[in-house]
């Protein structure tokens, strides 16, 4: 729990497998002291005295560049890359914020709109707010800390209050910043591209500043807000591993700066890129939670404790902990070209196939026969639905399937009624180009009037076809964004109004329809964050359905965010994206490994393709509940090996699914290893079902076990999913 210890000036955070240390050195500069393994007695005495000699500044000018401070301001004599920055009115950028006060909270405050993680009752979480103060300008900073002692997560954001009489800039403020001391750090990130999202990139890092970020207005494909740092090279059980997931889904900011020391800082919050916001007197500024975790056993302890946290305390709402429904949708079934009874004909064939949701992607509103128009029209377009949403719902519901419906509320085709009578609702940047992408402007979510229009539009539609799930996309990053509005000295506050004003959207929509399942979707997976999933229980992870690719996607997004959250469709082959044709197992065993859907025309499929899917449709909802709600361990990286293993974990341990995937051929000579399993219980005996095997979960786990099937291999692309049971 939290502490204050008044002899050392100290504040102690304790979780389970962690301490988290701040001191306020002598002359009010708070500093970072410790954050690793719990620590005994006479370490513990020790870590303060050797900070306490660190703490003192002497005039050596280079002093306080060797000491670990919590939230470094700048223009002093630490010249790294500093936490944040301001701009007074006097002109100057100098700030001074020292240590003023202390608060600790029970639970976690209520910080107002925009996506928060939660608290509950169980939790016992608590919250340290430390008050820093700028005496000169009457400036407040207050960092917060709640800790969720038996989750190991400490959550951080930043609130900058102006108390005095003169406005303020904010340049440039983190949720989060950490000094680490000298070692030698890598880091983990996960890069992409449109279809290729949250790629596993590992290495050491180098002296300098290294920003991950996006500037996109979208937490985007290139780079996802979610980054790890690991003392010396980690793996799945060994090694000091530090975690960063921001709660953002605009543009963030997560840099690390290796110093000469090999000291390693990292400030992580919103972007400073093109970011000014003024700060009135009186007024406050709260920044984006930062979640933080930590693991002294490698990836995978921080992975547990991420996807926990994620499904438990993220994801919230009528469908936390309800099972996520295994849907169809026609995009790469039909695209635009459909009409009521092709769907119905889809559909049909879903339901028969034991599909249990029906989802109408693009293409139903205005006139909307490819991606050059209508958006913002969101009307249905009688041409290919004559009997309307409701007519395609009831028919939907009739056949026992219940209705989704996608939607881009973000966008404007000046092609569109809308953009006639409102060319100035999107962003733009007067008497200068717009440009655009997908043949789309993005509307100003920032106006309220954009948002009632939408939220009336939108509202309707999803009332007359008595919607079920919403799939919300948004598939363009933004561009001019300027607007009329602010004055010119407000114009670098656009991007976080647009944030939070497609958060507001989201949060009354969410109230106003609260048992309709959201699924985020941004062009695929360039929003799969946790500000997202603070609204949308689910996201499509990527537009890329081919079964390789997956493995890869699934693998590299599995270590910050948990499989329940990542919707997973079987689609058909040749794949649209990569032309390549995997077997159906392997298809189905992959969007097995998720949140389980279908995304194309089976009526098309043969009597027999179709009937292997039924299967597997039907054993998913036999183990949908240790998928979406047990654990999920990493054996084998297909970054690393020609294998990529993974299992799940019901909690009681009784029950266990383990996947294999094999790339290539086993090569002749090749010597497989027993895979390692995990999560069993190590004194309970298991049953592999159909391998005649019968182990206890300590062999399985410090021994392993390798089907015999893999061992001589000679066909690519084999896959295997097997059931453990205890007996
Ligand atoms: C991008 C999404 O990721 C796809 O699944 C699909 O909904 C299209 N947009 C529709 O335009």
């Amino acid at each position: 729990m939290i502490t204050y210890h008044p002899a050392h000036r100290c504040f102690l955070l304790k979780a389970q497998n962690f301490f988290y240390v701040l001191g306020v050195s002598p002359n009010g500069d708070l500093h970072h002291v410790y954050w690793g393994k719990p620590l005994s007695p006479t370490a513990w005495g020790r870590l303060f005295s050797e900070w306490e000699k660190r703490a003192v500044e002497t005039e050596h000018h280079v002093s306080r560049e060797f000491q670990r401070r919590e939230f470094p301001d700048f223009g002093h004599n630490d010249l790294r890359t500093p936490a944040f920055q301001l701009e007074h009115a006097d002109g100057y950028r100098i700030s001074e914020f020292l240590y003023d006060s202390l608060k600790i909270l029970p639970g976690k405050p209520d910080f107002g709109p925009g996506p928060s993680s939660r608290v509950e009752e169980t939790d016992h979480a608590q919250t340290l707010k430390v008050v820093l103060r700028d005496s000169l300008h009457k400036l407040e900073l207050d960092l917060y800390y709640t800790l969720y002692p038996e989750r190991d997560i400490l959550v951080r954001r930043t609130i900058l209050r102006n108390r005095g009489s003169k406005p303020v800039s904010i340049l440039k403020l983190s949720s989060a910043s950490l000094d680490l001391p000298p070692a030698q750090w890598h880091l983990v990130r996960f890069p992409g591209r449109w279809a290729n999202e949250r790629q596993w990139r590992e290495g050491p890092l180098q002296e300098g500043t290294l920003r991950l970020e996006s500037r996109r207005g979208i937490s985007s494909h290139e780079m996802n807000p979610f980054a790890m740092v690991t003392r010396g090279p980690a793996d799945e059980e060994k090694g000091e591993v530090y975690g960063f997931v921001l709660a953002t889904s605009g543009n963030w900011l997560i840099e690390t700066e290796l110093f000469r020391d090999q000291s390693l800082r990292i400030n992580a919050g919103l972007n400073d890129f093109n970011f000014k916001w003024r700060l009135e007197p009186g007024k406050a500024f709260i920044s984006p939670e930062c979640v933080l975790a930590y693991s002294s056993q490698g990836f995978t302890g921080l992975s547990l404790a991420y996807h926990r946290f994620i499904r438990e305390r993220v994801v919230g709402g009528f469908w936390q902990n309800r099972p996520r429904p295994m849907l169809l949708n026609n995009w790469e079934a039909t695209y635009f070209k459909f009409n009521h009874e092709k769907l119905l004909r889809i559909a049909r064939a879903g339901k028969e196939a034991g599909l249990e949701l029906f989802v109408l992607d693009d293409g139903w509103f205005g006139k909307r026969n490819d991606d050059t128009t209508s958006l913002g029209d969101w009307f249905v377009d009688r041409r290919k639905l004559p009997q309307g949403l409701r007519g395609l719902s009831d028919d939907i519901h009739g056949l026992g399937l219940k209705f989704g419906l996608w939607i881009e509320p973000e966008m404007i085709s000046p092609k569109s009624l809308l953009y006639q009578k409102h060319p100035d609702w999107c962003l733009h940047v007067p008497k200068r180009r717009r440009r655009m992408a997908r043949s789309q402007l993005v509307l100003d979510m920032s106006r309220p009037e954009v948002r009632d229009y939408l939220f009336e539009a939108i509202g309707g539609a999803l009332e007359e076809g008595r919607v079920d799930y919403v799939k919300w996309d948004m598939n363009r990053s933004l561009s001019e964004v300027g607007n009329e509005i602010l004055p010119p000295g407000r114009q670098g506050e656009l991007y976080f109004r647009y944030l939070m004003g497609v958060y507001d959207l989201m949060d009354r929509l969410n109230r106003r329809f609260p048992q309709v399942l959201f699924e985020g979707c941004s062009g695929g997976g360039a929003r799969f964050d946790l500000g997202i999933l603070h609204y949308h229980p689910q996201i499509w992870a990527s537009d890329n359905t081919d079964g390789l690719d997956r493995v890869f996607i699934q693998y590299g997004t599995s270590f910050g965010y948990p499989p329940l959250v990542m919707g997973a469709h079987v689609s058909s082959v040749p794949n649209h994206q990569t032309h390549r044709s995997m077997p159906l197992k392997w298809r189905c065993l992959v969007a097995m490994s998720g949140n389980f859907g279908v995304e194309a025309d089976i009526t098309k499929w043969k009597p027999s393709e179709r009937k292997e899917l039924a299967d597997y449709i039907q054993l998913y909802k036999e183990i949908r509940p240790i998928i979406q709600f047990g654990d999920f361990y990493r054996l084998e990286s297909p970054y690393q090996s020609n294998r990529a293993a993974w299992m799940f974990v019901n909690p009681d341990q009784k029950e266990a699914l383990l996947f294999v995937f094999q790339i290539n051929p086993t090569t002749i000579g090749e010597k497989v290893k027993g895979l390692k399993l995990k999560g069993l219980n190590a004194l309970t005996a298991y049953e592999i079902e159909g391998q005649k095997v019968k182990l206890s979960g300590k062999k399985l786990m410090e021994e392993g076990w390798f089907p015999k099937a893999f061992k001589k291999n000679k066909k690519s692309y084999q896959c295997e999913l097997f059931k453990l049971n205890s007996v």
